[in-house]
Order: structure tokens, then C-alpha cells, then sequence
């Protein structure tokens, strides 16, 4: 499915704009602080149900106004032509063709989304934690049934914490123990399976980039092994009861990836780990593909930094050439020196009005 133009009131910086948009690629230009952003932002809202830049929604709503909305109307020959979201202080309306939309993940995987931006490197380098988290949303994208693990994992752990914090009774810990063995030891299974893959697929992209390029995944997790799990789970009991969390489990799971023999978030320039993190979306969306059996839409916010010139072009045109719709952000004009392709409109965005200018 294709967006054919997106309606913009009082969202963000912008009071009132409409954009009719290519069904390839969409570049907006735009100088820092213009609303390049905040119109990725709002076709993700629409398609995700939330903002991915902010947990309050309000905070969407521009400065001086007390609602907003945003809609998108889509090709015809799918069911879903017309998708609005009313935004106010404390509530926010979806409407799929004027009714109240109830199924969202029916329309995610219509209307399926890849954000590439630079806080998916940064999450990948910060530490174990975020990394995995983020990890983890991809994983829950490509996989209903990760996703569905994932959050009843999620639900088991915070069952225990809350025993750990308050009664700390060992029978009903070794019940949740029980659960927990084999919720853990399935989720970290399936997790390393769907990074298997996601890394396999990776390290095919950089070797279009280098031949010589290798990328290995190393996951470290007691969860892997039901046996070491069961024993790393009664060997911590005291140590969890004295700090009221649960030590073992999946959310324990370390997972690095490896460039060339080295581990690249660790090791690698910002050029090398911006590589990766590319490569990885790059995956995301020819997984999603499979999946779905259509491309998602994809959404770049800002491809151009930390590559030299060699990367900025392999992966702008790898991106690009992928039969879907592209949403592409840059803050100077030095990305039209590649644009060949008819398919491309290019917008200027200037305080929060955009309009096409080729
Ligand atoms: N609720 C709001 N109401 C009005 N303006 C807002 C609101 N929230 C953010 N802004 C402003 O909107 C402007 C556009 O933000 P946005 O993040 O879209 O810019 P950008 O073009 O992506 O910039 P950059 O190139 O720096 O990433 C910024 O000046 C920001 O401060
Ligand atoms: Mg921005």
C-alpha cells in the first residue's frame, strides 16, 4: 500500500499543511529545526498508534493550539483509503475510513513501517539493554508470535519482581521460577533464532558493500540452556530477595554483533557501526517483505551522516532501488546529485511548510 498524501493541522511546527506525495520516493529537504522530523513522525503516528520521539502525545500538538490532527489517504485498492488521528490534551481518535479502528495490527501489517533514524545506532551502542530492547521491536515487527512471547514474558517478570519486593515467598517464587524456565528459555530461542536470520541477511548487504566483509551475531544467555537457566535461577534467589529483582531471564540476554573478527559496537568507527545499524534495518525490511509479502514503507530520517562518500551512495541507492515507497530526510542538497530516477519528488520544508519543488 502507498500513501498518496498526508494532512498536517497543528502538528508540531506545522498549523496547516497537505502534501501529495510520489509513490517512490519522497525527499524533503529541509535546514535543522524545520519539521523534517515531524512528518515522519506523523505518518508512523497514524500507522503504530504512538509517536516513537515521545511517550505523552500531547506533546505533538503545536505550542499554541489545544488539538491536533493528522490523516493519510492511501491508494484504493485495499480496504483502508482514509486513516485519521485527533489528538487532544488527554485523549487521541483513530478513524480508519471514518470508524473507529479497533484492529491495529491488521493495519500495521497493511500499512507495514521501517524507521531508519540515527537513534537506532545509538540504542545498538549504548549498552546491552537498549540494544537488545531495540532489537526486540524489530523482532516484534517481523514475528507476531515473538511479540506475543515477549509480552507474557514481560507480564512473568514483573509477577516476580513484585513478589521479590514484597512477600519474597519461596513457594510461590519457585512456581514463577517454573514458568519462567520455560517462557525464558523459548523467547531467548526464538530471539536468537530471528537474529540469526536478521544478521545472515546483514552480513549479505555488507559484503555488497565489501567482499571481504564477515558479520557474526554472539548472543550470551543462560536462558539458551534449560539447564544452566535452572541452575543460575536457584543459585540467585538470595541475591534477587536482597535487591527485589529478577536477575535471570531472558532480559539478561547479551547480544553483540561481530565485524571483521571484531565486536562492532565495542571496536568500530562510527562509520563501521553506522554501517551495520544499516544493514540491520536493511534486513528488517526484506524480512518484513517475506512476511508480508510486500515491502513495508520505509522512512529515513537523515541517511547522509558519519558515511563517507562510498557508503553514503551504496546504501542511499540500495534503499532506493527497494520497490516500495521511501520517505527520505536531509538537511543539504547533496543528495540530489544521485537522484536519477524519475520516481523521486523532492519537497523544501521551511518552518513547517512543505511544498514540492520538484
Ligand atoms: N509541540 C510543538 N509545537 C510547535 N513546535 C514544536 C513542537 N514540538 C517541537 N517543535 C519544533 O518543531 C520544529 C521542527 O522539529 P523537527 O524535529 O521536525 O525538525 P527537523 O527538521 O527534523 O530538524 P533537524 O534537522 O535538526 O533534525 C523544531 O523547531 C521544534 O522545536
Ligand atoms: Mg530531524
Amino acid at each position: 500500500m502507498k500513501i498518496n498524501s498526508i494532512s498536517l493541522k497543528n502538528f508540531r511546527n506545522y498549523s496547516q499543511s497537505k502534501i501529495e506525495l510520489s509513490p517512490r520516493i519522497n525527499l524533503f529537504l529541509g535546514n535543522n529545526g524545520h519539521g523534517k522530523t515531524s512528518l515522519l513522525e506523523a505518518v508512523w503516528i497514524c500507522v503504530n498508534g504512538r509517536s516513537y520521539r515521545t511517550a505523552k502525545s500531547k506533546n505533538v500538538i503545536n505550542f499554541s493550539n489545544k488539538s491536533a490532527e493528522i490523516e493519510i489517504r492511501t491508494t484504493n485498492n485495499d480496504s483502508i483509503n482514509e486513516i485519521k488521528v485527533q489528538i487532544t490534551e488527554n485523549k487521541k481518535k483513530f478513524l480508519v475510513n471514518d470508524k473507529k479502528n479497533k484492529n491495529r495490527s491488521e493495519l500495521k501489517k497493511i500499512l507495514a513501517t521501517v524507521l531508519i533514524d540515527r537513534e537506532f545506532k545509538e540504542n545498538l551502542e549504548k549498552s546491552f539493554r537498549p540494544r537488545r530492547l531495540i532489537l526486540d521491536s524489530i523482532m516484534s515487527n517481523i514475528s507476531l508470535s515473538f511479540s506475543k512471547k515477549l509480552q507474557l514474558y514481560s507480564e512473568e517478570i514483573k509477577r516476580k519482581n513484585e513478589i521479590l519486593r514484597t512477600s519474597k515467598n519461596d513457594d510461590i517464587l519457585d512456581f514463577i521460577d517454573v514458568r519462567l524456565l520455560n517462557l525464558s528459555h523459548s523467547l531467548s530461542s526464538e530471539r536468537s533464532l530471528w537474529l540469526s536470520r536478521i544478521t545472515n541477511i546483514a552480513g549479505k548487504v555488507l559484503r555488497k558493500l565489501a567482499p571481504k566483509n564477515s558479520l557474526d551475531l554472539n548472543i550470551k544467555s543462560d536462558s539458551l540452556d534449560s539447564e544452566s537457566l535452572n541452575s543460575a535461577l536457584k543459585s540467585n534467589r538470595i541475591k534477587e530477595k536482597i535487591t527485589g529483582k529478577c536477575l535471570v531471564g531472558s532480559h539478561k540476554d547479551q547480544i553483540s554483533f561481530i565485524l571483521n573478527g571484531f565486536d562492532a559496537f565495542e571496536f568500530g568507527s562510527e562509520g563501521e557501526k553506522k554501517s551495520v545499524s544499516m544493514a540491520l534495518k536493511i534486513s528488517e525490511i526484506l524480512l518484513l517483505k517475506k512476511v508480508n509479502n510486500d515491502f513495508p514503507i520505509i522512512l529515513v530520517d537523515e541517511i547522509g551522516s558519519e558515511f563517507d562518500q562510498k557508503r553514503f551512495n551504496f546504501f542511499y541507492t540500495f534503499i532506493t532501488s527497494l520497490e516500495t515507497q521511501c520517505f527520505i530526510t536531509a538537511n543539504n542538497k547533496s543528495v540530489l546529485d544521485i537522484n536519477k530516477s524519475k520516481d523521486f519528488s523532492i519537497f523544501s520544508i521551511i518552518n513547517g511548510d512543505c511544498k514540492k519543488i520538484s
